[in-house]
């Protein structure tokens, strides 16, 4: 696919830095389950924890499509590493741009910019996943400031955070109605981190359950307006999706080139496998679901850039690109054969960080399910 020469540029930037800080790292990082200080330093002197805040508040001042060049190719070296960035980027940091104060962004956009805090999005909670309206967390009007008491759950970035996006019910209702947004700073008393979760795959990237014990939040941090948290929850997560979508990608594409370069090698039968029509079909569907998820997150990128509504391309490139990563992933290990299925080849790592993807910032059955609402709304 062709990209205009500036977005070219970023790819190949961040292609550079991903094959030689992030790739050598990545079976340490998900062995370890962390990713390391100086990782964390190095995306922030690139300018990649700020790539689209403006230049003003110390960001890159760069646009969306540039983010998802970007996630794709940290993702491709290091898909811990990748989600770090965009959850950071589009769940904590996109909707103060776009909703905050002018005081709000002065005061922390420079800080999310330059890694000094990194930021996470507390939506979920025990019994509020797919159904995120359901949930219970309180925020109670004290006068000059609230009071936080509840638990989030799966939070991407929690261990590390410095700030958090936290909905909070304001007014008490069966639905999403009385839901406010906040910024909360995570050295605030009440706050701690319960547990972090040991999961499948993307092990360097925390989740963790978080609890909010009485956090006091000044007035000020109110982020948008007062209940309309849902919305502004709802808006981010179309972006974000954009961003899991590129996570995706990265992941089905360093699985599929790991896959063709081993059929090359391989030798069975007195030839290599890449001989093999049946090896052929895996390959050659592989690159079509890689090309055509690059074109769904460009479409859903450009859109969100020039304005446009974007919600339903957002899902589609989530749902399409994340099934792809699962099923590239999957081949990668069949055209690995025996190999594959052992960890000192990556594929394995490829498939399990893949199936997250389907998963998180709403499921795949989520995203049909947006992808049909404004399909029938039109
Ligand atoms: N942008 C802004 N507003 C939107 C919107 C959007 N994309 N989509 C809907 N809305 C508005 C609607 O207009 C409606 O407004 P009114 O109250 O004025 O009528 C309101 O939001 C509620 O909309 P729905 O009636 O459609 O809401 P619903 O309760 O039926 O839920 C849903 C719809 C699609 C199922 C939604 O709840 C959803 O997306 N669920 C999945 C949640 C999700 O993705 N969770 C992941 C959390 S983050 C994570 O995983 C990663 C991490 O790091 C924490």
């Amino acid at each position: 696919m062709s990209y205009s020469e500036h977005h070219q540029a970023i790819r190949d930037m961040a292609a550079k830095f991903s094959n030689v800080e992030l790739a050598p790292r990545a079976h340490d990082i998900d062995k370890e389950g962390r990713i390391p200080k100086e990782v964390l330093g190095k995306l922030a002197e690139n300018g990649f924890l700020g790539i689209f805040v403006p230049e003003a508040y110390g960001g890159a001042g760069m646009d969306y499509v540039s983010y998802s060049i970007l996630v794709e190719e940290l993702s491709r070296g290091c898909a811990s590493t990748g989600v770090l960035v965009s959850a950071h980027a589009s769940l904590a940091t996109w909707p103060i741009m776009y909703f905050g104060t002018d005081a709000q962004k002065a005061k922390y956009l420079p800080k999310l910019a330059s890694g000094e805090m990194i930021g996470c999005f507390c939506l979920s909670e025990p019994n509020a996943g797919s159904d995120a309206g359901a949930l219970t967390t309180v925020a109670e009007d004290k006068g000059d400031h609230y009071v936080i008491r509840g638990m989030k759950n799966w939070i991407t970035n929690g261990r590390e955070a410095g700030l958090a996006i936290v909905f909070a019910k304001t007014r008490k209702t069966e639905n999403h109605k009385g839901i406010s947004a906040f910024i909360v700073e995570t050295n605030s008393p009440g706050f701690s981190v319960i547990k972090v979760e040991d999961k499948l795959g993307i092990k360097g990237s925390s989740t963790a359950q978080l609890a909010f014990d009485d956090v006091k939040v000044p007035k000020s941090n109110l982020l948008g307006q007062l209940e309309q948290g849902f919305k502004i929850a709802l808006a981010t997560l179309d972006g974000g999706r954009l961003g899991i979508a590129s996570q995706a990608l990265g992941i089905g594409e360093a699985a599929f080139r790991y896959a063709k370069s081993y059929a090359k090698e391989r030798v069975q039968f007195g030839a290599p496998i890449a001989n093999l029509q049946a090896i052929q079909f895996m390959l050659a569907d592989m690159s079509t679901k890689l090309a055509a998820s690059r074109l769904l997150i460009l479409d859903g990128s450009l859109k969100k850039d020039q304005g446009k509504s974007y919600t339903k391309e957002g899902a589609q490139a989530k749902l399409f690109a994340s099934e792809a990563a699962m099923w590239i992933s999957t081949k990668a290990i069949q055209i690995c054969g025996g190999n594959g299925y052992t960890k000192e080849y990556p594929v394995e790592r490829h498939f399990r960080d893949a199936k997250i993807t389907e998963i998180y910032e709403g499921t795949s059955e989520i995203q049909r399910l947006v992808i049909a609402a404004t399909e029938l709304k039109s």
